[in-house]
C-alpha cells in the first residue's frame, strides 16, 4: 500500500503563525506537525509515500525529510498549486499510485492511543473499498460526520451538516482501494469550491463499499485547526512524554522498531542530532540492541 501526507493549504486560521511557514511545520511540542501524521503511515507498515505541499513550501518538506531513505522509507514530492480541496491529493498522485491501494492522511492530523500499529497493520490489508476512521467529538458540526446503524454500520456521511444525526467525526486517515483515482476525478467541486473527501467516501458508500472504524474513546485525536487546540496539543504530547520517558511520533524510533532501519543506523542518526535529548534518546533506545 501507498500513503500519501497532504501537507498543503494555507494555514488561514492560525495567521500569523503561518504566513511564512507551513501550518504541518510548525511546532507540536518537540517535533514538526508532519512528524506525528507520518509516523501513523509509517505504523501501518508503509513505506512508499508522497508529501503533497503548496509550491512554496514543499521545498521546506524535502529539506526536512529528504528522499525518506534514512529513514527505510521512500518519500517522493508533489505540489497542489491551490487547495482545491482534499481529494485532489488523489489526482495529483495518480502515478505515484499507479496500481496499488493507497492511504490518504492529513498532514495536520495527530492520533495517539494503544493498539495504533496493529489496528493499521490489520486494516490496511486487502482493502477493498475505503476505510474510514471516526472518532466521537463534541462539536461534530465541525467535521465529516458519519451515521452508523444499529450493527455499527456506515450509512450516511455528510460534510460539516449544520445538524449532526451523530457524533461521530470522521478523521483525516482514509484508505482506499485503487478506484479511489477514478473517483476522484469524476466528483465535482462543492458549493465551497472544493473537490470534498467526504464525496469520495460517498461515492463508495453508495456502492456498498464504504466501512467505519471507531477509534474509541481510548484513542486520542487530537486538533491542531486553531491556537488554543494547537497548543493543547503539544501539552498533551509533553505530559505523556514526560511521564512515560518515551516519545511519540519519532519518526527514527518507528523505522527501527519497525525493521526499516537496524540499530546501527538508529543509533548514527541520534548521534548527528546529540546535542538534543531527541539525538541521546535515539542513541540510547539503539544501544540496548547494539
Ligand atoms: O481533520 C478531519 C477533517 O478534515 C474531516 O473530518 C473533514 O471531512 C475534511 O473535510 C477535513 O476538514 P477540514 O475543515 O479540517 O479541512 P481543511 O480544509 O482544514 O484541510 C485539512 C488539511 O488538509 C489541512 O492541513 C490543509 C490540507 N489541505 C486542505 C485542502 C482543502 C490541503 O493540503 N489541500 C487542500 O486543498
Amino acid at each position: 500500500m501507498k500513503g500519501i501526507v497532504l501537507a498543503g493549504g494555507n494555514g488561514s486560521r492560525l495567521y500569523p503563525l503561518t504566513h511564512a511557514v507551513s501550518k504541518q511545520l510548525l511546532p507540536v511540542y518537540n517535533k514538526p506537525m508532519i512528524y506525528y501524521p507520518l509516523s501513523v503511515l509509517m505504523l501501518g507498515g508503509i513505506r512508499e509515500i508522497l508529501v503533497i505541499s503548496t509550491p512554496s513550501h514543499v521545498g521546506l518538506f524535502q529539506g526536512l525529510l529528504g528522499d525518506g531513505s534514512r529513514l527505510g522509507l521512500s518519500i517522493e514530492y508533489a505540489e497542489q498549486t491551490q487547495a482545491n480541496g482534499i481529494a485532489e491529493a488523489f489526482v495529483i498522485g495518480e502515478k505515484f499510485i499507479g496500481d496499488d491501494p493507497v492511504a490518504l492522511v492529513l498532514g495536520d492530523n495527530i492520533f495517539h492511543g494503544p493498539g495504533l500499529s496493529a489496528l493499521l497493520s490489520e486494516q490496511c490489508r486487502d482493502v477493498d473499498g475505503c476505510v474510514l476512521f471516526g472518532y466521537a467529538v463534541k462539536d461534530p458540526e465541525r467535521y465529516g460526520v458519519g451515521v452508523t446503524d444499529g450493527r455499527g454500520e456506515l450509512v450516511s456521511l455528510e460534510e460539516k451538516p449544520a445538524r449532526p444525526q451523530s457524533n461521530l467525526a470522521i478523521t483525516g486517515l482514509y484508505l482506499y482501494d485503487n478506484g479511489v483515482v477514478d473517483i476522484a476525478r469524476e466528483i465535482r467541486p462543492s458549493a465551497r469550491g472544493e473537490l470534498e473527501i467526504t464525496d469520495v467516501n460517498r461515492a463508495y458508500l453508495q456502492q456498498g463499499r464504504a466501512r467505519m472504524v471507531d477509534l474509541g474513546r481510548g484513542f486520542a485525536w487530537l486538533d491542531t485547526g486553531t491556537h488554543d487546540s494547537l497548543l493543547q496539543a503539544g501539552q498533551y504530547i509533553q505530559v505523556l512524554e514526560e511521564r512515560q520517558g518515551v516519545r511519540i511520533a519519532c519518526l527514527e524510533e518507528i523505522a527501527f522498531r519497525m525493521g526499516f532501519i537496524d540499530a546501527a543506523a538508529c543509533h548514527a542518526l541520534g548521534g548527528e542530532l546529540r546535542n538534543s535529548d531527541y539525538g541521546a534518546y535515539l542513541m540510547a533506545i539503539a544501544s540496548t540492541d547494539l
